[in-house]
């Protein structure tokens, strides 16, 4: 009998499927890739893999403009190939958490090709978002909203009428007020779940359901973007969306163990709790401390109220400090941040952006806080998610030329956003060779020279490196963790963190810029970086037992 629980406490390690691994020399990461590369999964001692999407696709947002919801982009495999890769992840004792992204298809998905050909007021239509335009020949858009990646929210179709896309023209928003769309999904979550797919990661959960009620509210109307929205806007954390997910709910039930759900959804915090409600997505993810500076009352404020929210939905807390929407962690904690007013991934998108490259970058600071945090990470309650080369303690790619960045937010902003290709990166795995092994024929985004010293070849030869130390916290936090208690245990010092898990497990994080003394009486069983003469050194976890 399976664990229905097994979610609550996971290590989830996200798979950007396009660059992890490449089994046929095309350039492009595949399903045979990633099944290939098992054995390094599960020594790395992960439970589940979130896969990002792996359907067909143009790629005009990296795979999150799917054509079709029930196939395998055949850049990337085949059903069969996925078949295969399921069967040898679950024998390798490792689940699989499938992207689903049901606020928008993409421009070429048959639905939107038909809703193109159709008539205004059309069935077809009533699958999507269509509105005449303003103004006397209707050549103005229905409202002024921006779209998230930059630019309009609506594009103009050849018979006059306007689509909302708030994501890039290529990702139409779908009509979830249209039976047909609910039920479509509800095919869809059936089709994977029936697959073996353990769970979903749900892509935009806070926007599916909208109010287009006219007149539209305009920009000024709308306020500043934010998340204090309170189920009021339009489109984003709408109330309503919460029934959809009740049917989702239902579907999940009727497997065994029953399937889960992680809902990507910027909201503000009072109100997570409803997707991670047990009657709903059953989880959501807190992006909080990927916003966090250096700084330890930040972390505490985040560690507890989230704890607490979890707590009141029932589920258990997430956390994550990279993905591949942010600039890596290594490289967020690793340049200046002094004087700073916006989050440390606000700025390093900005530092990106003005050109910004090695020498404000400090590598080993970077890499030493990023090993620190992921650490204090992996001691809390709750599932840890982890973003495929965060293990090697990769930093983002700076250098990538225009002509080869691939993000739509890069296109959408010209000069203002270099976008997120430099997370996207496909991985080193060799020394040297042709696309440092990620496979023998190029890879499609360009990987930097320093990728060689980061290779998983040669930090599987050193017992000192990056992965190592994954490894081995990865192992220790499955042998030290109970259920899902915790306890704030006070230190002289703010700039210290220390809080234990029942079992007698302590995590204490030294946030200042001097060695401080560890709790007497209790054996450390792993740290960060080396203690100094058995004090913890500033910028270093450790556990204790
Ligand atoms: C969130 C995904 O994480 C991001 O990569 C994507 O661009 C948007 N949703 C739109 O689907």
């Amino acid at each position: 009998m399976q664990d229905p629980h097994w979610w609550r406490q996971a290590a989830v390690y996200q798979i950007y499927p396009r660059s992890f691994a490449d089994s046929n020399g095309d350039g492009i990461g595949d399903l045979r890739g990633i099944t290939s590369r098992i054995p390094y999964l599960k020594s790395l001692g992960i439970d589940a893999v979130w896969l990002s999407p792996f359907y067909p696709s143009a790629l005009a947002d990296g795979g999150y403009d799917v054509d079709d919801y029930r196939d395998v982009d055949p850049k990337l495999g085949t059903l069969a190939d996925f078949d295969e890769m399921i069967a040898a992840l679950h024998q390798a004792g490792i689940k699989l958490i499938a992207d689903i992204v049901p606020n928008h298809t993409s421009d070429r998905h048959a639905w939107f090709q038909e809703a193109l050909a159709s008539q205004k007021g059309s069935a077809a239509r009533d699958r999507y978002i269509f509105r005449d335009g303003k103004g006397p020949d209707g050549d103005e858009p229905p409202s002024d909203w921006d779209s998230v990646f930059g630019g309009p929210a609506w594009e103009r179709t050849e018979d006059g009428q306007w689509y909302l896309h708030i994501f890039a023209r290529e990702q139409p928003d779908l009509n979830w007020d249209n039976r047909e769309v609910r039920d479509d999904f509800l095919k869809t979550l059936r089709f994977w779940s029936d697959r073996g797919v353990d769970g979903f990661r749900v892509d935009v959960a806070h926007a599916l359901t909208k109010d287009m009620t006219e007149p539209l509210p305009s920009k000024a109307e709308l306020g500043p973007e934010g998340e204090n929205n309170n189920g009021q806007h339009p489109f984003w954390d709408r109330d309503e969306v919460h029934e959809v997910f009740a049917e989702w709910r239902e579907v999940f039930d009727e497997y065994t163990p029953p399937r889960t759900a992680v809902a990507e959804a910027w909201v503000h915090t009072d109100r997570r709790a409803r997707y991670a409600s047990p009657e709903g997505l059953g989880q959501a993810f807190n992006f909080d401390l990927l916003r966090a500076d250096w700084n330890p009352g930040q972390f505490r404020d985040i560690i507890t109220k989230n704890l607490t929210e979890a707590a009141s939905s029932g589920a258990s807390s997430t956390w994550v400090f990279s993905n591949h929407d942010v600039v890596r962690h290594a490289t967020r904690y690793g340049f200046p941040l002094a004087g700073s007013e916006s989050t440390p991934t606000e700025t390093a998108r900005d530092w990106l952006m003005s050109g910004g490259t090695e020498p404000d970058l400090d590598h080993e600071l970077g890499e030493r806080r990023a090993r620190a945090v992921t650490q204090l990470m992996l001691a809390l309650p709750g599932s840890a998610y982890l973003y495929q080369g965060e293990e090697l303690g990769l930093h983002e790619v700076a250098e990538i030329i225009d002509e080869d960045r691939q993000d739509p937010t890069f296109f959408r902003n010209t000069g203002v956003d270099v976008g997120r290709d430099g997370c996207r990166v496909p991985l080193p795995w060799t020394k040297a060779g042709e696309s440092f092994g990620f496979g023998i024929g190029g890879s499609h985004l360009p990987q930097p020279a320093w990728f060689s010293d980061y290779a998983v070849q040669v930090q599987e030869s050193d017992s000192h490196s990056h992965l190592s130390f994954y490894r081995r916290a990865l192992k220790l936090r499955r042998e030290l963790q109970g259920d899902e208690d915790f306890e704030w245990i006070e230190e002289r010092s703010p700039e210290v963190l220390h809080f234990t898990r029942l079992g007698g497990w302590h995590c204490v994080t030294n946030f200042s810029s001097g060695p401080v003394d560890l709790p007497a009486g209790r054996v450390v069983v792993l740290s960060s970086s080396p203690l100094v003469d058995g004090r913890l050194p500033s910028n270093t976890t450790a556990w204790l037992a």
